[in-house]
């Protein structure tokens, strides 16, 4: 059974790949390496002991993603990574965000209305729940207004999604993730961040081994126990099997209702002064931060209330935020040597 993948060449997708063979799917791969390397491919064959099938193709382009389909119409559900995520970039730049995270994702759907019976897992966010009033976070909270053009595609996505599913034949699962981090095991694929990391463990990988000065933790006068901000970093290998979980409940009509949706995380928040301890721990080094000013935009805490993920997908977060570190301390360490 093959599955579509696109953005399957990133940091989310490449482990969803390697979780889909593991559990006996075969992946086609959609990416424009807008936003990662040719080499993850050779990672994919190094850890799956073949090269999965890959079209470098851009889905903004309508016409290319027609005749993707058109040429692949044995494909068993789309699980859908493909966007532009850098939030800062998407103030600067918004018509970008829209344009590649909205209109590939109606042309998309529009080649699934054609199929007699189309299943769609969508990345989405926490960040659509803006600073919830209540932690640890449900389904149910709120959708707040976007802080970003980048947030906002995520919304209008899940948007779109509900609003074609309801009068198609497309089921669909929006899965909400709170913080991805880690690599894989192998350190064969892992995060690629191009050019300065917005995100902590990047940066703190990048400051572990040298590339980095120093990491700027930003606002220690937070409402929480040490004042720095919490969130829910979830290791990626986790993350990736909850797609495979969302794709067989789909496959297998188990769905309750055309569009569902999950949170993704492990339920726990941890702050930034406890990652950089627990970095400190699996690395064994020492690592050179200053408090800086709250960056704007920067919520106070998010943590996923993961009960229904737990009970009606079935899946849960196994590994623990030490894994995650030490997997993405290995991974940086390869790729700099
Ligand atoms: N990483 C996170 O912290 C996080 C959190 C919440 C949601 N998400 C969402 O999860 C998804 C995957 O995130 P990621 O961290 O793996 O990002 P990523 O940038 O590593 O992967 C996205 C991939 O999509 C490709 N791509 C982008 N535009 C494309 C286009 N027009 N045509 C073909 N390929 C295209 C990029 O080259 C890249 O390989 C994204 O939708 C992102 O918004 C990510």
């Amino acid at each position: 059974m093959k599955v579509l993948v696109t953005g399957g060449l990133g940091f989310i997708g490449s482990h969803t790949v390697v979780e889909l063979y593991n559990a006996g799917f075969e992946a086609v791969i959609i990416d424009n390496l807008s936003n990662s390397s040719i080499n993850v491919l050779d990672g994919l064959e190094r850890i799956l002991g073949k090269k999965p099938e890959f079209e470098n193709l851009d889905l903004r382009d309508k016409q290319s993603v027609q005749s993707f389909f058109a040429k692949h119409n044995d494909v068993v559900g789309v699980i859908h990574f493909a966007a532009s995520k850098a939030v800062g970039e998407s103030v600067e730049n918004p018509l970008l965000y829209y344009e590649n995270n909205i209109n590939a994702l109606v042309y998309i759907l529009q080649e699934l209305t054609k199929m007699p019976q189309a299943n769609f897992i969508f990345s989405s966010s926490c960040t659509v729940y803006g600073q919830a009033e209540k932690m640890p976070i449900t389904e149910d909270a709120s959708v707040q207004p976007a802080m970003s053009p980048y947030g906002n595609t995520k919304q209008i996505g899940e948007e779109i999604i509900t609003d074609t599913a309801k009068v198609t034949n497309i089921n669909s699962i929006l899965l909400r993730y709170f913080n991805p981090v880690g690599a894989h095991p192998s350190a064969e694929i892992g995060e690629l961040p191009i050019g300065v990391p917005q995100n902590l463990v990047p940066f703190i990988t990048q400051t572990g081994i040298g590339l980095r000065e120093q990491l700027s933790v930003y606002g220690d006068d937070y409402p929480t126990p040490d004042g720095t901000a919490i969130r829910d970093y979830i290791h990626v290998v986790d993350l990736a099997k909850a797609h495979v979980v969302a794709l067989q409940r789909l496959l297998n009509k188990k769905n309750l209702a055309k569009v569902e949706t999950f949170n993704l995380g492990t339920g726990k928040g941890s702050s930034v002064l406890e990652v950089i301890n627990a970095f400190e721990k699996v690395s064994g080094k020492k690592l050179p931060y200053k408090i800086v000013g709250r960056r704007e935009g920067d919520i106070t805490e998010a943590y996923a209330n993961t009960d229904k993920a737990n009970t009606v997908l079935g899946w849960k977060a196994n590994l623990t935020l030490e894994e995650s570190l030490a997997s993405a301390w290995k991974w940086e360490q390869k790729i700099r040597s």
